[in-house]
């Protein structure tokens, strides 16, 4: 638990203001960072705050950037979380009335210093596409990467990092094991070098999915590492899913390896696929590697959501269901 002061600020109107950041967890600024923030994204729930200041999540790197006027108020604050060398902007939000003041601005060169300083090699941010922090991204250094349903994938290297160094290195180390906290980032960024139509059922409350994965509630999350840390794959297989009457009786999984890696998902598989158990998967009928994955395990088509669900619209990604019983 901390928080500390970082700097002084003068801002363009003149007025004095203060950086300060806050380390969670962080019970004494909870209440007021909450209230701040009290609208994050809905796929992460409405008490995401509350749950990070609260709780020790080893290796993740949990950070409040937050300007403060000089008579105390929030003015603005970006909440960022870092896993290892891999770090994530969650949210930005300066006060309507402080906007355009540089507060934004100020709290960007304090957390890219910050990451730094922590040998950070890649940092990713998604935001509504035409925000006005996708101009404040890019002054400080973050390209776009994509854009789909009305947002817009940000990211930045740092030093001579790159995307395919950074998760399309060979290494003939890899090994397996759970996911951990620190994880979060690393697997929403490897996420999106996933060219298959944007769905898929991990998409979003990762805090509630990790939260189940470390108190061992029901779910398999297994990741593909590299020695130094790096996640290049992983697979998860969970209790829940909307499709499916009876929620009791089937598992999702969901699986992804860089394609680097892919002599390996075989391996991610069977280390986290159970013996026995009805399960269903997703997958666009392009990834034929994954389709003959899991046809070797005994999975079949079921159904295809283009059908079903998208009015038979041919430009719609052709997702199919497949099942093993
Ligand atoms: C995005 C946001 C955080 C920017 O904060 P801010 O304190 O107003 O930003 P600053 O005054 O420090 O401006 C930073 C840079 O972005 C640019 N910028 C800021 N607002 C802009 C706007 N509305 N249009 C174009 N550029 C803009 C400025 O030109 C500035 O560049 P400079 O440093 O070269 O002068 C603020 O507008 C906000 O909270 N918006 C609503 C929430 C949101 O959209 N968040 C992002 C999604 S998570």
């Amino acid at each position: 638990m901390s928080a500390e002061k970082l700097q002084d600020i003068t801002l363009k109107n003149g007025s004095n203001a203060e950086i300060w950041l806050i380390r969670a967890p962080d019970l004494t600024w909870q209440p007021r960072l909450r209230a701040f923030l009290n609208n994050p994204p809905v796929a992460d729930g409405p008490a995401l705050h509350e749950f990070l200041l609260a709780n020790e999540l080893p290796g993740f790197t949990v950070c409040y950037f937050t300007m403060l006027s000089g008579s105390g108020e929030i003015m603005g604050c970006i909440f960022t979380t870092d896993g290892g060398t891999a770090g994530y902007i969650n949210s930005t939000f300066v006060t309507r009335e402080y906007r355009q003041l540089g507060i934004g601005r100020h709290l960007m060169d304090s957390l890219e210093h910050d990451l730094e300083s922590r040998g950070g090699r890649v940092r990713f941010f998604t935001t509504r596409t035409g925000s006005p922090a996708v101009d404040m991204f890019t002054k400080v250094g973050y390209h776009e990467v994509w854009e789909r349903g009305g947002r817009t994938g940000m990211e930045k290297f740092y030093g001579d990092s790159t995307w395919e160094s950074y998760f399309g290195v060979p290494y003939d180390d890899l090994s397996i094991r759970h996911v951990a906290w620190g994880d979060w980032n690393a697997h929403r960024a490897m996420s999106w070098s996933r060219n298959d139509g944007a769905w898929h059922p991990l998409d979003g409350n990762f805090v509630g999915l990790l939260r189940d994965r470390v108190e061992n509630r029901d779910i398999q999350w297994k990741g593909l590492f590299s020695s130094d840390g790096r996640m290049v794959g992983s697979v998860v297989v969970r209790r829940k899913d909307a499709w499916v009457e009876n929620q009791e009786s089937v598992a999702v999984v969901d699986v992804y390896v860089h394609p680097t890696h892919s002599s390996r998902l075989n391996d991610l598989l069977d280390d986290a696929l159970p013996a026995s158990g009805r399960f269903q998967t997703f997958q666009n009928a392009a990834s034929k590697d994954l389709i003959d994955a899991f046809s070797a395990r005994g999975f079949a088509q079921e159904t295809s959501l283009r059908d079903d669900y998208n009015h038979h619209n041919p430009q719609a990604p052709d997702i199919r269901v497949y099942t093993r019983e």
